[in-house]
């Protein structure tokens, strides 16, 4: 376990303090077959139940009894066949006690204490799942369907897991730093291979294997492309092509599930053009605004576009956008560039908690999601920052063929936007700059001892060497 027994005992003590009342159901993760049974991914624990269980085996299900304070830990103790192919490992007895959880007992037991619960007319809380094995055991037990599991997933429970969750302990900082330590040494590898004439799918495998490397994993797919403008521009098996950019977006998750989430952006060449260098310095200054601005208090959604002004400000200055920038704003003309949300929280989940819904995650009573606007509706979070938040910090400016002609056909914004310089800029690609922010006390700080190179001098320096 990452933590101290106390530690995920305390946790569990807040939560059952704060649900008050019913049965609470944390699923485990099970394995994932790829390809035939028992053929598997990696293995990926929840991380809620991680949060509060600290175990990685599969196969697991924790129980805590909100009114009496009971808590079991569930699961079934591997087979003298599973030791010959895999080697022994803890019994869930064992694994209970390591957890600090009074009580264990055998899968099956889940089924008769949800019965004497629903008996009783209490409340089963349970997360809204995501895996359609955890959905199947939902269904068998509580005899609701899939489709309706994660609308009638606990409200109280996923209020109370967010909150919990959302505050960074300095032990879960630390953890963070570790990822962060190994996404700096992925990105930077990333900007030394990138040369004309390497392969996109040479320099992603690179990254995977330096995650790998050191025990862990990717955090998510890497993104890696000169597509940049792709939001999700997987590498390719093309080379890099001198006088383009190369995007990376990429982390590490450790061996405890903690991530690391940055983007940078190469020219491959070594040197940006000068048509590229305003795009990017846009970027730099969207970015940099953030960190002088984000604190305790800020509303992300202020954050947010806070970060489009300074970007529809700069693109004002190139040309490609005109206007009053409040009206651009409000009418959303910079979402033709700045196509996504600032950021999202980060953690566990490279987004964090998404699973649980992001509305709950990142919106509350005072800040609602905005989902009619393109755009603005990308937004992951909108709600007031507090200690202890990590928050990706990651603008970007992107030229998508299809977008420029869907909007220019329809006139869309077209007093905010020049299409006519639009177009010299069709096979630009995208730029995005993305750092993880730690809320501290009075303001906040990159997560990372050393930040990736990102600023013009700096990087082209870095290239050069
Ligand atoms: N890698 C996806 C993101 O940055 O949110
Ligand atoms: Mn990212
Ligand atoms: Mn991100």
């Amino acid at each position: 376990m990452l933590f101290d027994q106390q530690t995920y005992v305390h946790r569990r003590a807040v939560l059952r303090e704060r649900v008050k009342h019913g049965l609470i159901l944390f699923f485990g993760n099970n394995e994932s077959p790829m390809n035939y049974p028992a053929n598997t991914y990696k293995f990926r624990q929840d991380s809620s139940f991680l949060y509060f269980f600290g175990q990685h085996r599969e196969g697991l299900v924790g129980v805590i009894d909100a009114d009496s304070g009971d808590e079991w830990l569930l699961g079934d103790d591997i087979s003298l066949d599973d030791i010959v192919w895999f080697g022994a490992v803890n019994s869930v007895a064992d694994m209970a006690v390591e957890s600090g959880v009074l009580k264990s007992g055998p899968l099956s037991r889940l089924e008769s204490l949800v019965r004497e619960a629903q008996d009783c007319g209490r409340t089963i809380h349970y997360l809204p799942p995501y895996r359609h094995d955890t959905m199947i055991k939902i269904m068998d037990l509580l005899g609701i369907h899939p489709r309706e599991q994660r609308e009638r997933a606990s409200l109280d429970l996923i209020r109370a897991v967010i909150d919990q969750r959302a505050v960074k302990s300095p032990g879960e900082v630390a953890e963070l730093e570790r990822a962060a330590a190994i996404g700096y040494e992925m990105h930077t590898t990333a900007m030394r291979l990138c040369r004309p004439g390497v392969i996109e799918q040479e320099i992603a495998g690179t990254l995977a294997g330096i995650a790998q490397s050191k025990g862990c994993m990717a955090g998510f797919q890497t993104i890696l492309s000169m597509h940049g403008e792709i939001q999700h521009g997987y590498p390719s098996s093309r080379p890099l092509e001198a006088g383009r950019l190369m995007l990376c977006d990429c982390g590490a998750e450790t061996n405890e599930n903690y991530c690391s989430d940055n983007t940078r952006v190469t020219p491959v060449s070594g040197r940006f053009t000068s048509k590229q260098r305003d795009i990017y310095e846009a970027v730099v200054a969207a970015h940099d605004h953030v960190r002088e601005i984000a604190r305790p208090g800020l509303k992300w959604w202020d954050a947010h576009f806070a970060a489009a002004r300074v970007i529809t400000e700069h693109l004002k200055a190139i040309g490609l956008m005109r206007g009053n920038t409040d009206d651009a704003l409000e009418a959303g003309a910079h979402a033709m560039f700045f196509v996504h949300g600032l950021g999202h929280m980060m953690g566990m989940d490279v987004h964090d908690m998404e699973g649980l819904g992001q509305v709950y995650v990142g919106f509350d009573d005072e800040v609602r999601p905005n989902l009619d606007q393109f755009g603005t509706c990308y937004l992951r979070c909108g709600r007031r920052l507090q200690e202890g938040f990590v928050m990706t910090d990651e603008p970007g400016i992107y030229f998508i063929p299809a977008l420029i002609d869907d909007w220019r056909a329809r006139g869309h914004c077209a007093e905010f936007i020049n299409y006519d310089l639009v177009e010299q800029y069709r096979d630009f690609g995208g730029v995005r700059l993305e750092d993880d922010l730690l809320i501290t006390a009075d303001g906040c700080r990159y997560l990372g001892e050393k930040m990736i190179p990102y600023h013009v001098d700096e990087l082209e320096a870095f290239l050069a060497r």
